[in-house]
């Protein structure tokens, strides 16, 4: 099939490939065709693409690929030059205008809504909205920095000492981190707050204090924030009013999926702060002046930055981390790396995010129940009905998992328990008298064993994979001890397995470690 990459209409900088992933798509299998200059706001010159394996084409012929990817919903000119029966992969903005899905289906225009993406572990290669939300995040500090009149960092010199900026960043989703982590590394004294308890340690883990609002945590089962309670809502203000007051840089972030920003800096919060000092309101209605798309001062000397394209500040890396977002689809939908797109709509992933599909409008896809929080506790749970939430991490989709369970799942899980308890009694019936105790532990270690992975955190399976590797020397001890003392052919047979098994367990532990540790190492 072929891949259409059209130039994005002005004033959207971005394109939806870069040479690096024309190449990765051509490795799938697709012919790629790129319209001329669609790289140039970019710095993706049309050679590039050639070298990396595209066609560079003129604007009629993109538009006729089977399979087009674009940053937004094109305009109706160019959907109207869509063929009958092609893909069309964009920011669809679904959630908004849920009508768009039937524009697509009326075409026969199978449609894929890249902002759709659940905020699932699985699907976290391909969430445009955080890779886009995570330059931001960058931008929004680079953007303070240039407007800021001081250092970040605190000096001392021969002629004084100069103290550190203080950034203050509300909502720790992927741009706050974004936005903490960057005001860090340029030495900044950096405090955030959420309202998501859980966000604290990962504020901690990069650098910077986190500040609570001293009323009760909300948490979902969706991986977002849920709306505050009033009380808690006026905590919160006084709080952020304080904090500001005190600051240099204020970055607000704080979204709630489906509803407007809320408000937490008011006019007088405004007021209460000094002269020189920065607001980059990101979600844009987190501040009360904000006006969207512009930079402007207040009387007593605020700048309050209200840019809505801070990702498009960085067109060639953000195009990059878009055009992989992608790649990573397109690997997930192209199970034969033959350049056939596939719609597996058992997937949960391509089920969420295809809206349209041979004539049919798909959206809004059945609920994911994913949660953010330990399973059991606070606000875990439901959100999807139709499954089990479990998991750890945040809104920033750290670490968030989903759990599945279709009637499907079922049958499949009750034919294999059949399975394994024939077995089970065939065994037995076969072994000897006395190696029926040692059945009886494995069974029961089996049952444990299922019942107590099953419900630890996925964020705790790195610690709980070092309890089993423990558990492996054990069982690797006491097989060389069965072993050495062994009179019979089935406790050599099952003795030489356990020490496989733990061997692999344990050398794999060490492997999987080492491969972890080189990513934290610097190349030199
Ligand atoms: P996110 O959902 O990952 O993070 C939002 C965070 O705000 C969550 O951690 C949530 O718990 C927190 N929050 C919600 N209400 C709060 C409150 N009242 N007080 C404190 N924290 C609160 O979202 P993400 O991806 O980080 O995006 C953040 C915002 O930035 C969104 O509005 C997004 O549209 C916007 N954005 C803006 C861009 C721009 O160019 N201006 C570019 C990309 C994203």
């Amino acid at each position: 099939m072929r891949i259409g990459i059209p130039k994005e209409p002005d004033g959207q900088p971005l394109v939806s490939a870069t040479p690096d992933t024309v190449g990765k798509l051509v490795k799938l299998g697709y012919e790629v065709v790129v319209e001329t200059g669609a790289g140039a706001t970019a710095s993706y010159p049309d050679q590039q693409y050639r070298e990396a394996g595209a066609e560079v084409v003129g604007p009629q012929e993109v538009w006729q690929a089977e399979i087009i990817t674009s940053l937004d919903t094109p305009p109706d000119n160019k959907i109207e030059q869509i063929r009958e029966g092609s893909v069309l992969i964009a920011r669809l903005g679904v959630r908004a205008n849920p009508a768009i899905a039937e524009v697509f289906a009326r075409r026969n225009v199978s449609a894929i809504s890249m902002d759709a993406v659940p905020r699932i572990t699985r699907a976290q290669s391909m969430d445009v909205l955080s890779s886009m939300a995570n330059i931001a995040g960058y931008r929004a500090i680079i953007e303070a920095a240039n407007a800021f009149g001081r250092l970040f960092t605190g000096q001392v010199t021969a002629a004084g000492k100069m103290p550190p900026a203080k950034v203050y960043v509300i909502g720790a989703g992927v741009a706050g981190l974004a936005a903490i982590g960057t005001a860090n590394s340029m030495g900044a004294v950096v405090q955030a707050t959420d309202v998501r308890a859980a966000a604290a340690e990962q504020v901690e883990s990069m650098g910077a204090t986190f500040v609570a609002i001293p009323a009760p945590a909300q948490e979902s089962s969706d991986g977002y924030a849920r709306e505050m309670s009033e009380d808690q809502a006026k905590a919160a203000l006084r709080l952020y009013t304080e904090q500001a007051g005190a600051a240099d840089i204020v970055v607000t972030t704080a979204q709630i999926p489906g509803r407007p920003a809320p408000l937490l800096l008011t006019a007088d919060a405004v007021a209460g702060m000094k002269p020189g000092s920065v607001i980059v309101d990101m979600a844009g209605g987190n501040c009360e002046l904000t006006v969207p798309g512009q930079v402007i001062t207040t009387d007593n000397g605020v700048t309050i930055i209200g840019y809505t394209d801070l990702a498009g500040r960085l067109p060639g890396q953000a195009s990059q981390l878009y055009g992989q977002n992608i790649v990573n689809l397109l690997k997930l939908m192209t199970p034969g790396k033959d350049g056939q797109i596939v719609f597996n709509l058992n997937d949960e992933i391509v089920r969420s995010i295809t809206i349209a599909h041979q004539k049919d409008v798909l959206w809004p896809p059945p609920p994911i129940a994913v949660s953010a929080a330990p399973a059991g506790g606070a606000g875990a749970g439901g959100a999807g009905g139709s499954g089990s939430a479990s998991g750890a991490g945040g809104s920033g989709s750290l670490g968030a998992s989903v759990d599945i369970a279709t009637p499907k799942g079922h049958a499949a899980r009750n034919f294999w328990t059949g399975i394994a308890a024939i077995l089970g009694v065939a065994l037995i019936a076969i072994t000897p008298h006395e190696m029926l105790p040692y059945y009886i532990v494995l069974a029961l270690a089996i049952v444990a064993g299922f019942y107590v992975i099953t419900n630890v955190t996925h964020s705790l399976h790195t610690p709980l994979m070092s309890e089993t590797n423990a558990i492996s020397g054990i069982i690797l001890v006491g097989a060389i001890i069965s072993l050495a003392q062994s009179t019979s052919i089935v406790v050599t047979v099952l003795a030489c397995l356990a020490i496989l098994i733990a061997s692999i367990n344990i050398f794999g532990g060490f492997y999987v470690t080492h491969r972890m540790l080189k990513m934290f190492q610097k190349g030199d």
